[in-house]
C-alpha cells in the first residue's frame, strides 16, 4: 500500500494510507484530517485544500496549472510550493509525498 506524509497546521506528521484513483485531498479526507475542508469537493473552486507540497517532492507533483494558481493567488499563505490537494491526482508514483497543510485563510 502507497503512502503520504501530512503534516497538519499543529505540525503532526500523519501518515496515511493513499491509492491511485483518488486525488491527494480525498486521500487527507479520508485519513480524518478535518481540518482541510475540501468545501467544493474537489472542483477546483475553493482553495480549502491548500497545501504545502515539500520541497523535494515538487519535481513529482509538477507546478500548479493556472486555474489553480488563480485561486491560490489570493491565500495569505501562497508559496511557490502552494498547491489545491483536489488537483494532484494520486499515482503510484507518488508514494511518499510530503505535504502541509496550509494555514487557514
Ligand atoms: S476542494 Fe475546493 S478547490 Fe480543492
Amino acid at each position: 500500500m502507497s503512502q503520504i506524509i501530512v503534516t497538519d497546521r499543529a505540525g503532526t506528521d500523519h501518515t496515511l494510507d493513499a491509492r491511485p484513483g483518488l486525488s491527494v485531498m480525498e486521500i487527507i479526507r479520508e485519513g480524518r484530517l478535518d481540518e482541510l475542508l475540501a468545501l467544493c469537493g474537489g472542483a477546483c473552486s475553493c482553495a480549502t485544500c491548500h497545501v504545502h507540497v515539500a520541497q523535494a517532492d515538487l519535481p513529482r507533483t509538477g507546478a500548479a496549472t493556472p486555474d489553480e494558481l488563480d485561486l491560490l493567488d489570493s491565500s495569505d499563505h501562497f508559496t511557490p510550493s502552494s498547491r489545491l490537494s483536489c488537483q494532484i491526482p494520486f499515482t503510484a508514483a507518488l508514494d511518499g509525498l510530503r505535504v502541509t497543510i496550509a494555514p487557514e485563510d
